[in-house]
């Protein structure tokens, strides 16, 4: 009656053109005030933290819940990876648990098609040259969002503090998209400068992208920067954009991004132009001119990770592929 899949088979059934359709699809949801997404629930352990973030998208007849945990010192302490994820379905209808999947997957795909989206409706559409900070598990998953809605981009100039981390990044990307050509940056100013699209994703303490490098016309997707002590933007990144699009605005305050210029006292809530899934609705105009430079600061939904694994659910099925459980 439930369907459970591991990574594996999570991996087997999902591609980014399928994750990007049920992310943007969730971002309309949102837009339209047709989901239900309480606050994330926090437990919090001597080594660790579980957090637990619900949805229900009617719309797409959707619901579910991610158990998440992050154990910083597992690989040290037990060998196990630091973040853990599984997904729970439910039947809107009768509330049966559909499919209790692995979420780590989705978690990576699912932000990377959460950029992506940022990508598709403020960055120019004849966006050439790409700087990306950051070559782990997101760089990857962002580079692959860019190129599900971009795909035309013709160099990506890829930074990292470990360079044997970027270098084998850059082959990596190559061999994965032939298209653009995949440069290695010596600092974030040489990926960030002359970019038209600057991605951030690492989980650095401090800010390192200077807004005095934003070119004009120039889009800024910031990933990283998912809790209070993490931060990727300066604060002149912030105030140089024409316009700040954040995922969902009581969460993108809490991290470090925007939450430090609010304590410096240079920005508030009304200084957001838009959450994404206004955009996506068409409530509110995308780009409107070659010249303005945009930001979107994704901090992760609940409707991302249920949306995505309601395709999961879906594809897996059709495929045959997981085992059902009595
Ligand atoms: N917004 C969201 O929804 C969301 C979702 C998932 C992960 N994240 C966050 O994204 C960040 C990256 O996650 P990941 O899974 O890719 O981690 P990861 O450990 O796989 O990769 C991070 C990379 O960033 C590099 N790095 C660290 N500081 C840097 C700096 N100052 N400049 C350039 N590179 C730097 C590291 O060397 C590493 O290669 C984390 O903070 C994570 O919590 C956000």
């Amino acid at each position: 009656m439930t369907l459970y899949l591991t990574q594996d088979e999570v991996k087997e059934v999902l591609d980014m053109k399928s994750t990007f359709e049920a992310v943007e699809g969730g971002f309309r949801e949102m837009g339209n005030e047709n989901i239900e997404m309480p606050p994330r629930v926090y437990l919090h352990f001597e080594k660790g933290v579980l957090i637990a973030m619900p949805a229900y998208m009617p719309g797409l007849d959707a619901a579910g819940t991610k158990i998440v945990t992050v154990h910083p010192g597992n690989k040290k302490d037990h060998g196990l990876p630091a973040v853990i994820a599984r997904i729970i379905l439910n039947s809107p209808e009768n509330g049966v648990p559909l499919a209790i999947m692995d979420g780590t997957y989705i978690t990576a795909l699912r932000t990377g098609a959460a950029g992506a989206t940022g990508i598709k409706y403020l960055s120019r559409e004849d966006s050439e040259v790409v700087g990306v900070c950051g070559t782990g598990v997101q760089g990857k998953s962002q580079v692959m969002g860019l190129m599900e809605v971009r795909p035309n981009v013709k160099k990506v100039k890829v930074f990292d503090i470990i360079p044997a981390a970027m270098e084998a990044f850059a082959k990596e990307m190559s061999e994965m998209f032939p298209g653009p050509e995949f440069v290695t940056a010596a600092s974030a100013q040489e990926a960030a400068e002359g970019s038209d699209i600057v991605i951030t994703c690492t989980p650095s303490p401090k800010a390192f992208i200077d807004g005095a490098w934003l070119k004009k016309g120039c889009h800024v997707s910031a990933i990283g920067a998912d809790t209070g002590a993490k931060r990727e933007l300066m604060t002149s990144v912030i105030t140089k954009c024409n316009k700040r699009v954040v995922d969902f605005i009581p969460q993108a305050f809490v991290v470090g991004d925007f939450k430090v210029p609010k304590e410096e006292g240079v920005i508030t809530e009304d200084d957001i132009y838009a959450e994404m899934g206004e955009i996506v609705a068409g409530k509110k105009a995308g780009r409107e001119s070659p010249d303005e430079i945009t930001m979107f600061k994704a901090t992760g939904l609940a409707i991302q990770d249920v949306g995505t694994a309601s395709k999961v659910y879906e594809l897996a099925k059709a495929k045959g592929v997981g085992i059902t459980l009595a």
